[in-house]
This record gives structure tokens, C-alpha cells and sequence, in this order.
């Protein structure tokens, strides 16, 4: 289906949503993707410089009203602030994709604390602190939609990786378990878990894990899928739009994977 076919267009119409991690990546083209289905969206992270870009963007497609906001999920302060700002601004909170992420290819034994505090406190507790402040205003709101982004590798494992897996394991968990504490305020909330995307954090991932040929690398991962090809941010953005559209409206609890078949393929 092309991209101009967007079936889900309209369907968040006067829907408030936050996406942390909006300056790169995957956060950035959800916070695009939410837009053109119709949301006010707040566009959230701990870069200015990449706010920007996504403001720059969103104007460029049409949407001027973009909302930025400075905010370190992994501070709750900051995000108790953004997130009463936001409400009281806006009038309500609808949409949540906790989404922003670290990681570090370091192996247990010789990484840092301040390495294993990095990614435990952004990748673990920044989802969990994001959750909590967005429940109390999607109850007032009379329900709401969370999506998480976890990983792949949750269940499939590269070495150096132990902690983000760890982290992204447990954001899973942490989704299904809410669901049921919150699935009484009519707020569902649910995991996505991308493959190999073509992001910024794929081009430092490969500087970081010493390989040589980048591209031998990335055919390597391509060849490792069903459908032979990285997967693009616009891809994880639909995914995350029709879970927070009234097309999943009995989906919680769950963890949708977007890997192009990667946890598919049976290794030798
Ligand atoms: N790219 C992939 O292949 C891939 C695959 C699976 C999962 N993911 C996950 O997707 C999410 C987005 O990754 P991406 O590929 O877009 O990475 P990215 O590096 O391009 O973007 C991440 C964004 O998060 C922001 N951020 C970092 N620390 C923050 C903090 N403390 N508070 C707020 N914002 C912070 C960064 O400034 C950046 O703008 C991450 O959770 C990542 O783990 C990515």
C-alpha cells in the first residue's frame, strides 16, 4: 500500500499525543505519522537541535502546529512537568509512544556503572516514569493509547547487548502488566518491537560493534529476514498509529512485532 494511502487518516482527530524521543529516528516519524492522522502531538526529547528538525519537518508536510518540548524521560520531575503542561495546554492526553532509547554495545563484564545506569535509566525507568505520569490525565480524559517501543531483541540476542536487552525485555513485560491495571480507565497500552531500522542509532550501532564493512554488515541483517531489506522509521510509525487508532480498539496487552520476519527465520 502506498504511503499516500493512509487508511487510518483522521481517525485520531482532536487526540492529544506525547512522543518521547521525538528528535531522531523512530520518535520522530511517529510524531510525523500521528500528525497526519490527525492528532495534536508533542514532540519530546532531550535534543533541541534534533526538535527542530522534526519542527522543520512537520511544517514542511503541513503541519505547523507541531508542539516541541525539552524533556529527559529518565528525570521525573522534568517528565511530571511536560506532561501536566501538556494537559493543561491541550486539554487532555490521549496518546503516549514512550519511545526514546540508548544503547551501548559493551559486554557485561566490562561495561561501566555509569554505562549500565545509562540504559537502565533511560531505556527501563524512562518508560516506566513516562507511563506513570501519562495515566492519571488519560483516566480524566475517559481512556487513552500507549505504545512502547521495545526490541527485537527482547528474545534475540547479539552479545554486547546484554543490558539493553534486558531493558527492552522488560518494558514487554512491564506493558502487559499495566494493560491490566489500567484497562479499567479504558487506557490500553502496548509494546511494538521493530527489527533492524534504518535510523540513526543503526549507523552508531555499527560504528559501535567495530564492524569493518558496514554494508557487509547490513547485508548480513537484510539476509536474516524474510523480506531482505531494513525496515524504515515510516514503517514503525504506521504500526504505531493503528495501535492508537479506533482499529485496535480491543488490542492491549500485546507486543507487536515489525521485523520484516527476522524473528521469524529459523537459525540453522
Ligand atoms: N533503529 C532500530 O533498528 C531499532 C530497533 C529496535 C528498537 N529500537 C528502539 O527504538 C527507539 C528509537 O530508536 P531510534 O532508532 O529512533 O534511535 P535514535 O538514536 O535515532 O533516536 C533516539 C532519540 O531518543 C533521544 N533520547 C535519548 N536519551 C533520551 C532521554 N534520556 N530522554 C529523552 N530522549 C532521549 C535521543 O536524543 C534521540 O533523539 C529506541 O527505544 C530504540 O531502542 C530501534
Amino acid at each position: 500500500m502506498g504511503q499516500d494511502m493512509n487508511i487510518w487518516s483522521s481517525s485520531l482527530n482532536g487526540q492529544v499525543a506525547i512522543v518521547t524521543g521525538a528528535g531522531s529516528g523512530l520518535g520522530r516519524a511517529s510524531a510525523l505519522g500521528l500528525l497526519k492522522a490527525g492528532a495534536t502531538v508533542v514532540a519530546t526529547d532531550i535534543s533541541q537541535k534534533g526538535l527542530d528538525e522534526t519542527k522543520a519537518l512537520a511544517i514542511d508536510i503541513g503541519f505547523p502546529s507541531l508542539v516541541t518540548k525539552i524533556m529527559d524521560v529518565s528525570v521525573e520531575s522534568e517528565v511530571k512537568r511536560v506532561f501536566q503542561e501538556t494537559e493543561s495546554e491541550l486539554g487532555s492526553l490521549d496518546i503516549l509512544h514512550s519511545n526514546a532509547g540508548v544503547e551501548r554495545y559493551i559486554a557485561l563484564e566490562e561495561m561501566e556503572e555509569v554505562d549500565l545506569d545509562l540504559l537502565l535509566d533511560v531505556d527501563l525507568k524512562g518508560v516506566l516514569l513516562t507511563c506513570k505520569h501519562a495515566i492519571p490525565a488519560m483516566r480524566r480524559a475517559g481512556g487513552g493509547s500507549i505504545v512502547i517501543t521495545s526490541s527485537v531483541q527482547a528474545s534475540h540476542s547479539l552479545p554486547g547487548c546484554v543490558v539493553y536487552a534486558a531493558a527492552k525485555a522488560g518494558v514487554i513485560a512491564a506493558a502487559r502488566t499495566l494493560a491490566l491495571e489500567v484497562g479499567n480507565g479504558n487506557i490500553r497500552v502496548n509494546a511494538i518491537s521493530p527489527g533492524t531500522i534504518n535510523t540513526p542509532m543503526l549507523t552508531r550501532d555499527l560504528a559501535d560493534m567495530n564492524v569493518g564493512k558496514a554494508e557487509e554488515f547490513l547485508d548480513t541483517v537484510k539476509s536474516a529476514n524474510a523480506l531482505h531489506r531494513i525496515g524504515e522509521a515510516s514503517e514503525i510509525a504506521d504500526a504505531v498509529v493503528f495501535l492508537c487508532s479506533d482499529k485496535a480498539l480491543y488490542i492491549t496487552g500485546s507486543n507487536l512485532v515489525v521485523d520484516g520476519g527476522f524473528t521469524a527465520v529459523k537459525s540453522i
